[in-house]
């Protein structure tokens, strides 16, 4: 982890080319993202690209785990909410590349959501996870609370349907009123 710098991820051809590989690697190895295998370039970097746009006008950071000038690693902060709830964030797109998991690049890229979500003046995370192959020990480990869970949520990358877990996270004093 230690030669891995998290930072925020500008909209440059190289982020967008790195982030569809990221994704199109984490869908065909189980990943569920969103998306189905195989994914193509194409709707990869359709997604990426409408991302980085909404990161550029601040309705969203994407964080990226740099290992020299490629992104390893990458997690989403939603700030834009509605408007009774400024207070709240979310997080989604939680991905490290195969040949770098297990080194605490997702642990150390969540801080780093925590870290900017409560610079933006954000208290309470939200987010979720697939039922199976997903990240729930990791969001367990790193103190988020298990909500509950919706059955036969979304199909896996690979077919047949899963459910998703519901997590939440309090990571400031809440706010009086809006
Ligand atoms: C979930 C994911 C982001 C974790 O990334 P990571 O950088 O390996 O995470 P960390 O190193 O901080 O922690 C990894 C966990 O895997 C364990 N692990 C150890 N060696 C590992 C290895 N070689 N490969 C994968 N995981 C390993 C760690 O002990 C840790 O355990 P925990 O799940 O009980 O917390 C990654 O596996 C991934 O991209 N998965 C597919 C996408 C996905 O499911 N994202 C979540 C969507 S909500």
């Amino acid at each position: 982890m230690s030669d891995v710098v998290i930072r925020p991820v500008d909209a440059s051809p190289r982020s967008l080319n790195d982030l569809s590989d990221l994704m199109i690697e984490t869908v065909a190895n189980g990943g569920s993202v969103s998306f189905l295998h195989p994914l193509d370039e194409g709707r990869a970097k359709t997604f990426w690209t409408g991302a980085l746009a909404a990161a550029a006008s601040g309705e969203r950071v994407v964080l990226g785990a740099f290992d020299g000038e490629r992104i390893v690693g990458t997690v989403t902060v939603f700030l834009a909410l509605p408007q009774n709830q400024p207070h709240r964030g979310e997080i989604g797109k939680l991905m490290t590349a195969v040949s770098h998991r297990g080194r605490g690049i997702a642990s150390t890229l969540m801080a780093a959501a925590e870290a900017l979500a409560r610079e933006r003046g954000k208290s309470l995370l939200v987010l979720d996870t697939a039922e199976e192959e997903g990240a729930a020990s990791l969001y367990e480990r790193l103190g988020y609370i298990r909500a509950g869970l919706i059955p036969h949520y979304a199909f896996k990358p690979q077919g047949g349907l899963t459910g998703t877990v519901l997590f939440w996270k309090q990571i400031a004093p809440l706010p009086d009123h809006a």
